[in-house]
């Protein structure tokens, strides 16, 4: 549906009101409504980078989730306030790993003498507390971008890796690109004692997943990938790395959001595509290339949209811009000096990768 011709006009004007100390960023998954008034969009690594950026922004609204924020408040000088339009916008994969239970995992792990050799590391869809164990225990952050960098520079520092939270993400990245095989990876339950792991599975592996996944991309099946490719010949599967290992082995190809993006723009006329991300993304993507003769489908008809990702709505904006125009900063993410200081070190190592 359109949007709002009223909110659209006073969005625009607190834009305007605000000028130069506002910046607005979004993520590739957030509504057409949210993304018309982002000064940037990109995917969690380029939004971070851009955060990064931008010295002389006094607010940096966040159009994302809640770790995207933590992330942004983590990359900005103090000074810099993140606003984040809706505190519900959060992430289920975030909220799979806490910090309680990220330090339970690694006195297992220490108990069973790997600790020691073990690096962890933590995909960017995690809370700044994990993001902070991970700097503390010598670690990097990664996203669906970077990932195979990321391991590339971890096993040069250990033997093992504890990749958190998203076990799709760690296998498929560690099957696919580093050349391990599914045996070289087990999966920590945390509502398991001992993660459900022996210690003798744990001295085993090179790959300790966390079993955490994300509630929308882990609904892509193989039945999917199938259907598709029987309901339109010709057809090339697409899909993001937070699928399961099944459904990323059957695609043609596999990549982050903005991947996803480079990978239509490159494909030529007459051109058909199965993409396997979140329905606000594939959407636009599917309007955008219709003109362009390219034939883009959501995977599956089944998966709906993020629903965390969604919560950023026109209202939301319009409220936290009119609000930062008023003076007043709403909903702002800010996370404490102890916890930014180590998951600094770990999100600068990420931002140092080759
Ligand atoms: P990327 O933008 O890094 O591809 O991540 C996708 C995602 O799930 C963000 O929540
Ligand atoms: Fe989290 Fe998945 Fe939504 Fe990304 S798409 S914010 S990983 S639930």
């Amino acid at each position: 549906a359109p949007s709002d011709p009223d909110l659209v006009a006073r969005a625009r004007a607190a834009k305007e009101r605000l000028g130069d100390r506002v910046f607005v960023l979004g993520h590739h998954y957030q509504r057409d409504e949210v993304i018309e008034f982002a000064d940037v969009t990109g995917d969690s690594f380029k939004l971070a980078r851009e955060a990064a950026a931008r010295p002389e922004a006094e607010y940096i609204v966040f159009c994302g989730v809640h770790f995207m924020a933590e992330s942004a408040d983590i990359l900005t000088s103090p000074a810099q306030q993140v606003v984040l339009p809706d505190l519900a916008a959060g992430c289920s994969m975030a909220d799979m790993a806490t910090a309680e239970q990220v330090a339970e995992c690694w006195d297992v792990l220490t108990d069973a003498g790997v600790a020691e050799t073990t690096v962890p590391v933590s995909y960017m869809n995690s809370s700044a507390d994990i993001k902070a164990f991970t700097g503390r225990h010598g670690g990097t952050i990664c996203t669906s971008s970077n990932a195979e960098r990321a391991l590339d520079w971890a096993f040069q520092q250990g033997e093992k890796v504890l990749f958190l939270p998203d076990q799709h993400l760690g296998r498929n990245t560690a099957v696919r690109d580093m050349g391990l095989s599914l045996d070289d990876c087990v999966v920590y339950n945390p509502h398991k004692p001992g993660g459900g792991l022996t210690p003798e599975q744990l001295r085993d592996a090179k790959m300790i997943l966390w079993r955490g996944h994300c509630s929308v991309h882990g609904r892509f099946s193989l039945d999917s990938v199938r259907e598709v490719r029987e309901r339109i010949p010709g057809v090339r599967v697409l899909v993001h790395p937070e699928c399961k290992h099944e459904v990323v082995s059957a695609a043609d190809e596999v990549g982050s959001t903005e991947y996803i993006i480079k990978a239509l723009e490159a494909a030529p006329r007459g051109s058909k595509w199965a993409v396997g991300t979140e329905l606000n993304l594939v959407r636009r993507l599917a309007n955008r290339f219709a003109e362009e003769d390219k034939e883009i489908v959501f995977l599956d008809r089944t998966v709906c949209f993020c629903s965390t990702m969604n919560r950023i709505d026109l209202p939301h904006l319009v409220w936290a811009l009119e609000s930062l125009a008023d003076g007043t900063v709403v909903n702002r993410i800010e996370v404490d000096a102890e916890t930014e200081k180590f998951a600094k070190t770990a999100l600068e190592r990420m931002l140092a990768l080759p």
